[in-house]
């Protein structure tokens, strides 16, 4: 049985008072009683948690774009690969990997991670731009340094040659070669750490499959706090000018109003009936145990609520030197 104090919330008891949650929505659902404490610092999350016996820490990072290569590539890969280092030369923007390699910021985070003593490291996605033998060794070298266990979801570039198209088939082929980041399973995981569950679901082609939809709902059952970690944000509407000003396009998880050749360059399909419902299952508040969401992709920092009472974080790129330290400690 979870240790924690578990609120049975009946609807009519619900009431949002802007920051301090006791109970959520349906008449079937338990809900932890959470409090998201402002830090004022973007790259630090507090959470009280009721019921919770001992502090968790955490370190989140998303989209280091590592761009490792060697001539066990071929000449495609090579190709592309200078081609984006012109492009990066060219476009002389001091937040695109700051002059510094993606590779020397992922080994001093590495060391911040046990510095701090995190309980675990949440790895959501984009950690590469491609799946090279060499971002694959270095990743699994670095990786080994960590005295804590880490979790590991893909992202819409990790999987994908930049020569080669950018869709399911390939996520397919080249889910092998996270196996031994994912557990042997790229697509969904769970961990337990002082009695919170970490979720890693790979959203990176922006649906969610029946069988994660399945998954996630299964963890979420019993009741025990839950945060969920993700690629890609969910659609909330206040990301949405943010989102648009950066990238001309709503880069979200189930976003309406996408113009449709925007749609079709980025290669982003209509929601389908599985990614529907997860996103009306968390957004609609119905497991109050799930706390937060934790994400990327999108490349800044943002926050605010995926369902009354209950936040997504979006974190900043590591590449530019973001990170997230997410602290849950008993409220
Ligand atoms: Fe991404």
């Amino acid at each position: 049985m979870w240790q924690y104090k578990l609120i049975v919330a009946l609807r009519q008891s619900y009431r949002y008072s802007g920051g301090m949650f006791g109970t959520l929505l349906n008449e079937e659902v338990v809900a932890v009683k959470v409090e998201f404490v402002e830090t004022g610092n973007l790259e630090q999350t507090l959470i009280k948690v009721e019921g919770l016996r001992e502090p968790v820490s955490l370190m989140h990072i998303t989209d280091a774009h590592c761009i490792e290569v060697d001539d066990r590539e071929g000449k495609d890969v090579l190709e592309e690969h200078l081609r984006y280092n012109e492009w990066i030369v060219r476009k002389n923007d001091y937040d695109l990997h700051g002059g510094v390699s993606p590779r020397y910021r992922v080994e001093s985070v590495l060391k911040l991670c046990n510095f701090r003593q995190v309980d675990a490291t949440v790895l959501t996605g984009d950690m590469m731009l491609y799946p090279s033998f060499a971002n694959l060794d270095f990743l699994r070298q670095a990786l080994k340094t960590l005295q804590s266990p880490y979790l590991f979801t893909l992202g819409n570039h990790d999987w994908q040659y930049r020569h080669m198209p950018w869709n399911d088939e390939t996520r397919e082929l080249y889910y092998p070669r996270f196996y031994e980041f994912t557990n042997n399973n790229p697509a969904f995981q769970a961990m337990e750490i002082g009695g919170i569950r970490l979720l890693a679901v790979d959203n990176s082609n922006y649906q969610i499959t029946d069988e994660q939809l399945a998954f996630v709902r299964e963890q979420l059952a019993d009741g025990a706090p839950c945060l969920l970690f993700l690629h890609i944000p969910l659609y909330i509407p206040s990301l949405v000018e943010d989102i648009e000003h950066l990238w001309g396009a709503p880069i979200m998880m189930a976003a309406p109003g996408w113009q449709p050749e925007r749609q079709s360059k980025w290669m982003v399909r209509d929601a389908e009936e599985s990614t529907k419902s997860f996103h009306s299952m968390v957004t609609g508040g119905e497991f109050g145990n799930l706390l937060a969401i934790f994400c990327g992709h999108v490349h800044f920092s943002h926050k605010d609520e995926f369902a009354p009472g209950r936040f997504q974080y979006v974190t900043r790129a590591f590449f530019s030197g973001g990170y997230r330290w997410i602290k849950l400690v008993p409220m």
